[in-house]
């Protein structure tokens, strides 16, 4: 909330790295985290999923065959298998010998004035979990979550009250605009995280009204960063945190 008055009393947006840095370094491992933070970054956004053993592992993905050597599933895999996997290597082969990271490593990257967005992309089966990994992280303040899912925003809402909770969204198929805001509402929702192909000039000007707050994603030219940013948008999610903050002197 302190990020978001702050934002508005500039008109400038706070720039979330998308997986990490992941146009330079592999998306989602400690590799991209930390060259983030390097690069200036002041939020993160990971994805997460719940393991055979309980465990919240970062991956985008719900089986690792994109990015690992083979293919887990990782809601049937055990965390020690999956950390056996070189999650680098596809990006260079510099990051050879990466591992998927457990939640609570990336946690511990997260500077003072840093947030982590956690993307839960598994079920609402992971929230007592995530709650325990942000007990334990010290670092309550600093963390949101963020999910496509209706189920895990409103029940994380429901668990975790001061934890900042904003819904994904990147059309209108499931939900219309007016179901959307009425979902938001009834629930204490945060805000919105969506397609930045959502936000016309109409829609920024609605969601000023509904004071409902807007991040979008994903984003890597200056110059649709920049028009966002002039429609209100209180953050961006890019691949280029440092790039992009340059270009827009932010
Ligand atoms: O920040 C939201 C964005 O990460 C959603 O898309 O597929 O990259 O997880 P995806
Ligand atoms: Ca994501």
């Amino acid at each position: 909330v302190l990020v978001l008055n702050r934002v508005q009393a500039n008109a400038q947006a706070l720039l979330v790295a998308h997986r990490g840095a992941s146009f330079r370094a592999p998306e989602n491992t400690l590799a991209s985290v930390e060259l983030a933070w390097k690069l200036g970054a002041k939020a993160v956004e990971i994805d997460v999923h719940l393991s055979k053993d309980g465990k919240i592992m970062v991956n985008h993905d719900k089986n690792t065959q994109r990015t690992g050597e083979k293919k887990l599933l990782i809601k049937e895999a055990l965390s020690n298998d999956l950390r056996k996997l070189d999650v680098g290597s596809f990006k260079h082969k510099k990051y050879k010998g990466e591992q998927i990271p457990f939640l609570e490593e990336v946690m511990a990257t997260v500077p003072e004035d840093g947030k982590l967005f956690i993307e839960v992309k598994c079920g609402p089966e992971v929230l007592e979990t995530l709650k325990e990994n942000i007990a334990q992280s010290g670092k309550q303040g600093q963390m949101v979550i963020i999910s496509f899912s209706k189920k895990v925003v409103t029940q994380a809402k429901a668990v975790l009250p001061e934890v900042p909770v904003y819904w994904l969204r990147g059309n209108y198929k499931a939900h219309s605009l007016e179901e959307i805001i009425q979902i938001v509402k009834e629930h204490n929702l945060d805000g919105l995280d969506v397609s930045y192909k959502l936000v016309t000039p109409a829609f920024a000007e609605r969601m000023k009204q509904e004071k409902i707050a807007v991040f979008v994603y994903t984003v890597n030219d200056p110059e649709l960063a920049q028009q966002l940013v002039d429609n209100g948008v209180q953050g961006i999610t890019t691949d280029r945190p440092g790039w992009l903050r340059k270009k827009l002197k932010l």
